[in-house]
């Protein structure tokens, strides 16, 4: 059992502090935050994650973990300090690292003795170096070690236990041990580093599923055009190997917290090393055209979006989290309103966040039904099982003109068929069933 310190109680910080409680170390939770400290004290989490809740309060009752805005409380007698703050994206696209330096300065404050001091944080590479040089300027003595997270949403808890690989990047073989040994009761392989690999692997890691994710998207246009069917192909080449089935699955673009920031944030990395890093800069771009893709089409449909009653189904950038951030729901609601559309949005759980980035004229909702209701057109951003389960029946029903554009392949071309609607989705024939006189709007 180690006395661990963690600094930064978002999402990275309190599902790595919960989970360090949850295999027997003590966990001391630092935040600047006053009302969410006060929150995770009484065990509320500020946002939604599938079973964190549970772990923060039962190890809250236990006392392994606790949370304070007190740095030297939080400090005292931890040997072992993680930085999970986060590292926004300035608007050229690199990372602020503003929280980071205010953490090190933190530590070079507070802490008392010689510390290990472990970065969760994604950060762009030699970072960790200069996290070392403010700490040791103030007379410590710190040894730092890059340990990325790649944790998905919604899946945090089970990615911790059940990861493919914890990173221990370290150019002091003693700080790695411990760091090493910290992990131990994961029962997850566990490969070492020096400090500026472990950086850059967190960032490849993520340009390669979001350049996977970009390069299926563009395979799906092209099938659109050919006649081909996306969800065969893409199943026919994951089935190889090298290749792998996961993430390509072609949809509305990816959005979250991290694709869209470590992307822009790699290609700035590169970029001060003199290197034009033109690949990933195609699959941003690729991406930014498939959010709004869906709109360009119902453009095309339809004469003009104005007036036209939107249903916009999902907000939150995938199922199981409230996390809206880089969703498309957001340029496509945008675009919407810009076009002179009425938008009503459906969500389970992002209502609240979406409120506060979406543009005020939409109108939310949690009901399904209150959103088709004479709805023209209805387009699915977010393949929550709600959504996946809704029966096509009630599109045919409830809407004015049952058309669909599905940015997530809920529903099977066959389904489709053996309804009277209008069906546009990713990479597939469209179905065109709507009775003769709605086809017009
Ligand atoms: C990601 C990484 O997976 C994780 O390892 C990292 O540490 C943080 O960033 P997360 O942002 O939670 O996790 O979401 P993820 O499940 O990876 O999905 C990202 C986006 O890609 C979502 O918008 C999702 O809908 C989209 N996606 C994913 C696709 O469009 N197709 C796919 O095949 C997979």
């Amino acid at each position: 059992m180690r006395k661990i310190s963690l600094i930064g109680t978002g999402y990275v910080g309190l599902v790595t502090g919960a989970c360090l409680a949850e295999i027997g170390h003590q966990v001391r939770c630092l935040d600047i935050d006053e009302q969410k400290i006060y929150n995770l004290s009484k065990g509320t989490i500020p946002f939604y994650e599938p079973g964190l809740e549970d772990l923060v309060k039962e190890n809250l009752e236990n006392e392994r973990l606790l949370f304070t805005t007190n740095p030297s409380f939080a400090f005292h007698e931890a040997d072992v300090i993680y930085i999970a703050v986060g590292t926004p994206a300035n608007e050229d696209g690199s990372s602020n690292l503003e929280y980071i330096f205010q953490a090190a300065n933190n530590i070079a404050t507070y802490a008392t003795g010689n510390v290990i001091v472990v970065t969760k944080s994604t950060v762009p590479v030699g970072t960790n170096e200069r996290i070392r040089e403010i700490i040791t300027m103030s007379g410590l003595k710190a040894e730092v070690v890059s340990n990325p997270e790649f944790l998905r949403e919604g899946q945090a808890i089970n990615d911790t236990f059940r990861g493919d690989r914890i990173v221990i990047g370290s150019d002091n073989q003693r700080a790695a041990a411990i760091v090493e040994e910290i992990n131990k009761p994961f029962h997850v392989k566990v490969i070492h580093t020096d400090l500026r690999s472990a950086e850059m692997i967190k960032y490849a890691s993520n340009a390669f599923l979001a350049t996977k994710i970009s390069f299926i998207n563009e395979i799906s246009t092209i099938c659109e055009k050919l006649g081909a069917n996306i969800e065969d192909v893409a199943y026919g080449m994951g089935l190889d190997s090298r290749i792998g089935t996961q993430f390509l699955k072609a949809g509305i673009g990816y959005g979250g917290s991290c694709f869209p920031k470590d992307t822009k944030s790699l290609v700035q990395i590169a970029g001060n090393v003199k290197h034009k890093f033109d690949l990933l800069e195609a699959v941003i771009n690729v991406n930014n055209k498939q959010q709004v893709k869906l709109v360009e089409q119902a453009l095309g449909r339809f004469e003009n979006l104005q007036g036209l009653n939107v249903a916009l189904l999902g907000l939150s950038f995938k199922p199981n989290t409230d996390d809206v951030r880089e969703s498309a729901s957001i340029v496509l609601a945008n675009r919407l309103i810009g076009e002179g559309a009425n938008v009503a949005a459906y969500d389970p759980v992002a209502i609240e966040k979406a409120k506060s980035v979406l543009p005020r004229e939409v109108h939310f909702t949690k009901e399904i039904a209150e959103v088709l209701h004479l709805a023209d057109m209805a387009i699915i951003v977010t393949d929550w099982d709600e959504i996946k389960r809704l029966p096509l029946s009630i599109y045919e029903n409830m809407m004015r003109t049952p058309v669909i554009y599905d940015g997530r392949n809920c529903y099977s071309i066959e389904a489709v068929k053996q309804h009277r609607i209008e069906y546009h989705s990713i990479g597939r024939r469209t179905v065109m069933n709507l009775p003769k006189k709605a086809m017009v709007h």
